[in-house]
C-alpha cells in the first residue's frame, strides 16, 4: 500500500457514534500518512461521514454534496468520499452508472463496518477508479484501531456497534448492522491510554449499552471496570433502552463517585398503544417504575429522553399522553423529532397520516411544555456550587469560558487562570432553560470533591 500524501477534510454528522467513527476513518488515514485539515479548499479527499435517521438529515448532506460539487469544478483532481449511515442505505442511488446529479461527484462510498478498506481505495481513486465498500459485518469493532483524537480533554468509545432492536420506524439497524461488542480488555486499555494522556472524560457509547456483552460480563461491569481505571476521569454512556436496564447498572452508577448522574433514557411516547406499534417493548408504567428506582437510588440523577411525535395513526389522546409523561417526570432535557418516515422499516408500511400541519402544532406544544420543565430543573441549581469540567472558551463571549456539571448541564462563568480539563467548583447564580451561569469557587480535583 503506497504512502497517501494527502490533505483530508472531514465533516461529520448524526449522532456520537459517527464521531467517534470519524475519529477511526482519521486514525486509518493517518497511519498511512494523510494529514487533517480544517480548510476545504486546500484538501486533496473531502469526506462526509453522514446520516439516515431522518429524511431532514439526509437531505442536509445532499445540499452539503451539491456545494462539494463546485468545489470540484474548480478543483477536477479533488476526491469525495460519502461514508456512514447513508453511503450503506443509499449506495445504489449513490453509485448507480446512471447517477445524476448528487452522485456525480461522489468517488467512494463507504458503509460503516468497511472503513478498513478506505486508504486503499483513496490510492486507487486518484487513478480514476470509482471506490465502494458497504458490506456490514457481524464482528469488526475496530479495536484494535487507534483513533485520530483533536479533543484533548473528551473522548469517546464505541463500545458497541448495530442494533437488534428493530424499533419499527427506525433505519439504524439497517444501516449499522447487528449488534456485537467490542471486548472488554481493549476498552479498558483504551482508558488506560487516555488517562496516561491527561483526558479527563470518556463516553461510552452505543445504541443499546444495556446489550453489551464479553463473556460473563454485561455493561454494568465494563462501567465499574473503566471507572475503576481513574477515578478524575468521568465517565458517561449512551444510549440506554428502558426495556433491559438493570438494577444492577442503577446501582454501579450510583455506586461510583466518577460515573456522571446523568442517564439518558429515550421514551419516544406516552402511549402504549403507539409503544407497541413502535416495538419498544415497554409501556408507560415500565418506563416510570423503571424511573422511580432511578430517582430513589441515585437522588441527584439528571434526565433526558427522545420524543417522536405524529407516528403513524397517533392520535389526539396518544399526543396527551406523551404530554402527561413529560409533565410527570419533568425531564432535565429532551430531543423532539416529528416522526419521519424511513424506507425498508415496518412503520415505512403504515401511512404517514398525521398531516405535517398537526405534527408541527404537537411538537411545538412539547417543546413548550418541555421548556419549562428544563427552566424549572435548571433554577433549582441556583445557589448550589457545582462541580463543572472545564471545556473552552465560550461561544458567544471571548471573556468567558464554558463547561458541564456530571448531570451534562452547560455552565457559563467569567474567565481566569484555568485551562481546558480543569475541575472548578461553580457557584450557579442564574440560569435559563438551556443554560445555567455562575461564577468559579475554587479549583480542585475529583477526588477532594463532596
Ligand atoms: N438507539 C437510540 C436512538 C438512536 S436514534 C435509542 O434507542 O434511544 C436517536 C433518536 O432519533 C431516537 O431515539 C428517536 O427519537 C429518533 N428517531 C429515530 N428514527 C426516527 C424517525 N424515523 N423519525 C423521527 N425520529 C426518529
Ligand atoms: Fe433505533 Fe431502536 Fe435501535 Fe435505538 S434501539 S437504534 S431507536 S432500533
Ligand atoms: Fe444517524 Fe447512523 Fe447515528 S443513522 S443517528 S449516524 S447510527
Amino acid at each position: 500500500m503506497p504512502h497517501l500524501n494527502k490533505k483530508v477534510y472531514l465533516e461529520t454528522y448524526g449522532c456520537q457514534m459517527n464521531m467517534a467513527d470519524s475519529e477511526i476513518v482519521l486514525g486509518l488515514l493517518n497511519e498511512k500518512g494523510c494529514v487533517l485539515t480544517e480548510d476545504i479548499e486546500e484538501a486533496d479527499l473531502i469526506l462526509v461521514n453522514t446520516c439516515s435517521v431522518r429524511e431532514h438529515a439526509e437531505q442536509r448532506i445532499y445540499g452539503r454534496l451539491g456545494e462539494f460539487k463546485s468545489i470540484k469544478n474548480k478543483k477536477p483532481e479533488i476526491i469525495v468520499g460519502v461514508l456512514g449511515c447513508m453511503a450503506e442505505r443509499l449506495r445504489e442511488k449513490l453509485a448507480g452508472e446512471k447517477a445524476k446529479g448528487v452522485g456525480e461527484q461522489v468517488d467512494i462510498i463507504v458503509g460503516p463496518d468497511e472503513y478498513r478498506k478506505l486508504p486503499e481505495l483513496v490510492a486507487k481513486s486518484w487513478h480514476g477508479e470509482r471506490g465502494i465498500a458497504v458490506q456490514l459485518s457481524r464482528i469488526e469493532t475496530y479495536d484494535d484501531v487507534a483513533p485520530l483524537r483533536t479533543n484533548g480533554v473528551s473522548a469517546w468509545i464505541s463500545v458497541m456497534r448495530g442494533c437488534d432492536k428493530f424499533c419499527s420506524f427506525c433505519v439504524v439497524p439497517f444501516t449499522r448492522g447487528r449488534e456485537r461488542s467490542r471486548p472488554l480488555a481493549s476498552i479498558l486499555q483504551e482508558v488506560e491510554t487516555l488517562s496516561s494522556r491527561g483526558f479527563k472524560e470518556v463516553t461510552l457509547l452505543g445504541q443499546n449499552v444495556n446489550s453489551y456483552r464479553d463473556k460473563n460480563y454485561d455493561f454494568a461491569d465494563l462501567l465499574k471496570f473503566v471507572a475503576e481505571v481513574d477515578n478524575t476521569i468521568r465517565i458517561r454512556f449512551v444510549t440506554s433502552h428502558p426495556q433491559d436496564m438493570s438494577d444492577k447498572l442503577i446501582e454501579t452508577i450510583a455506586e461510583h463517585k466518577n460515573i456522571c448522574k446523568y442517564i439518558h433514557l429515550p421514551v419516544q411516547s406516552g402511549s402504549d398503544r403507539i409503544l407497541e406499534l413502535m416495538n419498544r417493548n415497554y409501556s408507560s408504567k415500565h418506563y416510570l417504575n423503571l424511573l422511580g428506582r432511578i430517582k430513589s437510588l441515585i437522588p441527584d440523577v439528571c434526565l433526558s429522553t427522545d420524543i417522536i411525535t405524529g407516528y403513524p395513526t397517533e392520535t389526539e389522546d396518544d399526543h396527551r399522553r406523551t404530554l402527561d409523561i413529560l409533565e410527570n417526570v419533568q425531564f432535565d432535557g429532551a430531543f423532539m423529532f416529528k416522526y419521519s418516515p424511513r424506507e425498508n422499516t415496518p412503520s415505512f408500511k403504515m401511512a404517514d397520516d398525521v398531516p405535517d400541519e398537526i405534527k408541527a402544532s404537537r411538537i411545538n406544544e412539547i417543546i413548550q411544555l418541555q421548556s419549562k420543565a428544563s427552566l424549572i430543573n435548571n433554577s433549582k441549581h441556583i445557589g448550589q456550587i457545582l462541580e463543572v469540567l472545564v471545556e473552552g472558551e465560550s461561544k458567544k463571549s471571548s471573556s468567558e469560558w464554558y463547561g458541564r456539571t456530571g448531570g451534562n448541564k452547560i455552565v457559563i462563568f467569567p474567565k481566569s487562570n484555568l485551562t481546558a480539563g480543569d475541575y472548578i467548583m461553580v457557584n450557579i447564580e442564574r440560569a435559563n432553560s438551556a443554560t445555567l451561569f455562575g461564577s468559579i469557587q475554587k479549583s480542585i480535583v475529583l477526588e477532594d470533591a463532596a
